[in-house]
């Protein structure tokens, strides 16, 4: 909207230099420990949010130290409503922590954002605005377009790490993150309407990256900004976190079932390794390769179903006991075995196929098979 009469109730024109009259806005901080920060953040967030931007802070707090008594002693100075929710059993970290206040928001849009002062609250604003005038649901803050930068990430070594997680997302979800630069950004504006909280599954940091991928907000756009320095305490990322994130990855890669059917064979694939290796180790120390074979093959059996419980049924595993699980996995993983010789002599009997598109074919509907049955017998949805 942008012309310069007044439209037909008589309300005042918006002028492109303006910034339209934006719509209230709830900032949800995640905070762990954050005693050192949150006065500041607060007296930023007061000096930057103007009196026309209707606005409230919402804390979830993870902390083990007084950070909750910090904030609620500097909340009757603010000109705006702040709430503190402390999580007494925290879940799914710092993306956990943001679905909860996003649940509690009031406002039309939702703005997050870190509580140690490394992002700019005087932003807040323009990226409401940007939202409005372009009519965005998403609207991210990012440090890697024109005019941001990444200052506060101290060291080349995280900022090479950054760089790959950030290409490697990318290279993931290449649709789902076009033309938005900065996929890790802990900072950024998203319309309350465009969150469905209940489908999503928040692991660790990257909140941003499950809410571009799962919730699928329609327009989303960019403001840059620069990543300032932490101002107190220190950064509450560990080893840990990133192994985290690469479970956040592969729990959102695998969402469809086509994708997990690739995931599944390519674990299967991976058993081939274990397999054989003990097959050269038995039939080395003198048994015969059809016991070998037998054996052998539980070895793989057992690999893929290690990797497929800690990788792509991780979430799915609470339904069945684990000796539950292991008995009936290893029976589907032999039958498929069992199954695929009569499956081939049926092919080439009764359906006249030669011998190796009969293989082939057999493979493939055992492995179809084996996938589908391991979904419904073993890890329920
Ligand atoms: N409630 C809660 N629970 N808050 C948490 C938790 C948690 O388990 N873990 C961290 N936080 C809070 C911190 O207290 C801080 O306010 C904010 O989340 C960011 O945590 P930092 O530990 O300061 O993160 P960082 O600076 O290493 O990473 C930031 O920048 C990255 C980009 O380089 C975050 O914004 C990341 O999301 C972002 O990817
Ligand atoms: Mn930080």
């Amino acid at each position: 909207h942008e012309s310069t009469v007044p439209d037909e109730l008589g309300r005042p024109a918006v002028r492109a230099s303006e910034v339209p009259e934006p719509g209230a806005v709830t900032i949800v901080v995640p905070t762990y420990n954050e005693s050192g920060n949150v006065r500041r953040l607060l007296r930023l967030i007061t000096e930057s949010v103007p009196a026309r931007l209707p606005c409230e802070v919402v804390f979830v707090d993870d902390s083990t130290d007084d950070t909750p008594d910090v904030i609620r002693a500097a909340a009757p100075g603010c000109p705006f409503p702040v709430t503190v929710l402390h999580r007494e059993e925290p879940s799914g970290g710092l993306g956990g922590a943001v679905v909860e206040g996003m649940k509690a928001a009031g406002s039309d849009w939702i703005v997050v954002m870190d509580g140690d002062c490394q992002h700019p609250p005087s932003l807040v604003p323009e990226l409401i605005a940007t939202g409005e005038r372009v009519n965005a649901g998403l609207v991210v803050a990012s440090r890697y377009i024109k005019g941001g930068s990444r200052a506060g990430l101290a060291g080349s070594y995280r900022t090479a790490v950054s760089r790959a997680a950030t290409w490697l997302t990318k290279a993931l979800f290449p649709r789902r993150l076009h033309g938005v630069s900065d996929p890790m950004s802990g900072f950024f504006a998203i319309r309350r309407s465009e969150v469905s909280a209940e489908i999503l599954k928040p692991l660790g940091y990257k909140i941003l990256l499950e809410l571009a991928v799962r919730d699928r907000p329609r327009t989303v756009t960019e403001v840059p900004f620069v990543f300032e320095e932490r101002f107190a305490g220190e950064s509450k990322s560990t080893a840990r976190e990133g192994l985290r994130f690469l479970r956040h990855l592969a729990g959102l890669r695998t969402a469809s079932p086509l994708a997990r059917m690739i995931a599944f064979g390519l674990i299967g694939l991976s058993g081939f390794v274990p397999n054989l290796a003990a097959l050269w180790a038995l039939t080395e120390v003198g048994l015969h390769y059809l016991p070998a074979e037998i054996v052998a093959n539980q070895f793989g059996v057992a690999w893929n179903f290690l990797l497929l419980e800690r990788l792509l049924f991780r979430d799915r595993r609470r339904h069945r006991h684990w000796a539950d699980r292991t008995l009936r996995f290893a029976l589907i993983a032999n039958a498929d075995l069992v199954l695929r010789i009569p499956l081939i002599a049926l092919l080439v009997g009764r359906f006249g196929l030669t011998v190796l598109p009969a293989t082939a074919l057999a493979l493939v509907i055992t492995f179809v098979l084996r996938f589908a049955g391991t979904e419904a017998l073993v890890y329920l949805p």
